[in-house]
């Protein structure tokens, strides 16, 4: 889905929390009662970044056991010291390269991580392979096609208006998959049965500043498109998007994530 990926690194854990953990923890919540797993499980978790996901887990599904993995040493340092449960080992590892035994886990799972792995298709085969039959696997990813994270969808809107290169980078283009047909399209390319469920929260920011500053201190796309430009455009950025999103008071903004679960075949 990456293929004109761009600033796309996720490097700095408070940035990346700051700008975007805390909006997948509030998904997490609400993926996690909808994949209704039993205590008890085995879990995989593909690109656990900061932990959003991972904490849910293992606070609301008290597994057995959960292997999380990321490609970012700074952010499986974080997770792990964030999370210091006993069931729970952390790994610098990518999908789909994954270390664990074919069919041992229960469960495996991915918040907002297929949309920026550069083969999503082998990045669930390969979770599938983890799983046991009759096990499951699933993710969540914003609903970029369709618009669905208005936070980002505020920003490349705005962006484009002012500078016709920003086009390309914009998450609902290079991300175009992540719509509902799009994701379950992607699972049957896995050999995936799945069925999907839309999760909507609000991104609640103070004011203007507090939505602002995850752009200029946060990781990823957004921030790191931000940052390239000189400090007059990133301005004039600024100045519209104040418009745009109101310039008084908090600013509300919809966001909404596909969910997606499998069963593996038996
Ligand atoms: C947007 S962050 C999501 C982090 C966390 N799951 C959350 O919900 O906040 C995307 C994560 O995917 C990781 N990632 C990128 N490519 C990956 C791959 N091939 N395998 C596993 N993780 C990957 C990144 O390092 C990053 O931590």
């Amino acid at each position: 889905m990456n293929q004109h990926a761009t600033f796309d690194t996720w490097t700095a854990a408070a940035a990346y929390d700051a700008y975007m953990g805390r909006w997948s923890r509030l998904i997490a919540q609400s993926f996690v009662d909808w994949l209704d797993v039993p205590v008890g499980a085995h879990w995989l978790e593909v690109g656990c970044g900061t932990g959003a996901l991972t904490q849910e887990v293992v606070s609301r599904c008290a597994p057995a056991s959960l292997m999380a993995v990321d490609p970012m040493a700074e952010f499986v340092a974080c997770a792990s010291t964030r999370i210091p449960d006993s069931c729970a080992e952390f790994r610098v590892a990518a999908a789909p390269d994954l270390p664990v035994q074919t069919g041992t886990a229960d469960v495996a799972t991915a918040g907002l991580v297929l949309n920026d792995v550069a083969d999503p298709v082998a990045a669930l085969k390969a979770m599938a392979r983890a799983v046991r039959p009759g096990g499951t696997v699933s993710f969540y990813v914003w609903d970029y096609a369709g618009g669905g994270m208005g936070m980002i969808d505020a920003f490349w809107s705005t962006a484009s208006l002012l500078d016709p290169a920003a086009d390309i980078l914009d998450e609902a283009v290079r991300y175009g998959q992540c719509s509902q047909s799009g994701l379950l399209r992607l699972c049957a390319q896995a050999g995936l049965e799945a069925e999907a469920t839309a999760i909507e929260t609000t991104t609640e920011f103070s004011d203007f500043n507090d939505f602002w500053a995850g752009f200029r201190h946060g990781d990823g796309a957004a921030p790191g498109y931000c940052d390239s430009l000189t400090r007059d455009q990133r301005m004039a950025l600024k100045t519209r998007l104040e418009t745009e999103v109101g310039e008084h008071g908090a600013v509300r903004l919809p966001a909404r994530a596909w969910a997606l679960k499998a069963q593996v075949a038996a």
